[in-house]
């Protein structure tokens, strides 16, 4: 069977990454979560005191990026991998409210997108492989057999962040998760270098009213017709 590259796109909270890690799982591919390896940068950022409330050193960031050293490693119990950020894992420090207010300043800097896209694209040389982040079908994998580009309405988004921000213990107001949604949306589709945007040749898969397994159905079908496609 042909192995291919599946380039996962979109805004935040479409649930890209849960998709991704299925469709990795039944194909028997490799699942990279990139949005996972500028959270790990971002956390370096507010470690090393260069960003924060009321604090803006990030210039401070470019010349310490050789410093910083990001690998993936298959965790068995869970059925996925995780991120480790100086051989630390960092998979749950990654995913606070904190980091996510950050992360779009830190995303926007040239040289951590040149960096850590170096690092995609050497993960993918191989194939077999579901990749999901905001550039992969426009920058990192212009070539990828299929793309796909998942959105949804941001009220539906911010509930679903909401529920996994609740879930894991967090104090926060639906209100504030919306508007760190919207923001995000802005701040990633409007920034400089790589911006949002759908590839023109990915397929749009709106979610608002699917249910996860009926997207889940319909990204498995684009996959094994490309992947049968001669
Ligand atoms: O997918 P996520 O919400 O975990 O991503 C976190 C942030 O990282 C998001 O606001 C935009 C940025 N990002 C990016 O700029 N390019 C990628 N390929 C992946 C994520």
């Amino acid at each position: 069977m042909k192995n291919i590259t599946i380039a996962i796109d979109g805004h935040s909270s479409t649930g890209k990454s849960t998709m991704a890690k299925q469709l990795a799982k039944a194909l028997g591919y490799i699942y990279v979560d990139t949005g996972a390896m500028y959270r790990a940068v971002t956390l370096f950022a507010l470690q090393k005191g260069y960003i924060g409330p009321n604090v803006d050193k990030l210039d401070l960031l470019i010349p310490d990026l050789p410093l910083i050293h990001l690998e993936f490693r298959q965790n068995d119990a869970l059925g996925y991998s995780e991120i480790f950020l100086n051989k630390v894992n960092v998979e749950n420090k990654i995913r606070t409210l904190e980091v996510s207010r950050f992360v779009s300043q830190v995303s926007v800097i040239k040289e951590v997108r040149h960096k850590l896209v170096i690092l995609q694209k050497e993960m993918g040389v191989k194939k077999g492989l579901v990749m999901d982040g905001r550039d992969i079908g426009t920058v990192v994998f212009p070539d990828a057999e299929l793309k796909i580009f998942m959105t949804a309405t941001p009220e539906i988004r911010a509930t679903r962040r909401y529920k996994e921000l609740l879930d894991r213990g967090a104090d926060i107001s639906f209100e504030e998760v919306l508007e760190n949604v919207q923001q995000r949306d802005y701040l990633d589709s409007n920034r400089e270098f790589s911006p949002l945007r759908k590839a023109d040749d990915a397929v749009v898969l709106d979610n608002s009213t699917m249910s996860p397994e009926q997207q889940f159905q319909k990204a498995m079908s684009l996959a094994e017709d490309r992947i049968n496609t001669p």
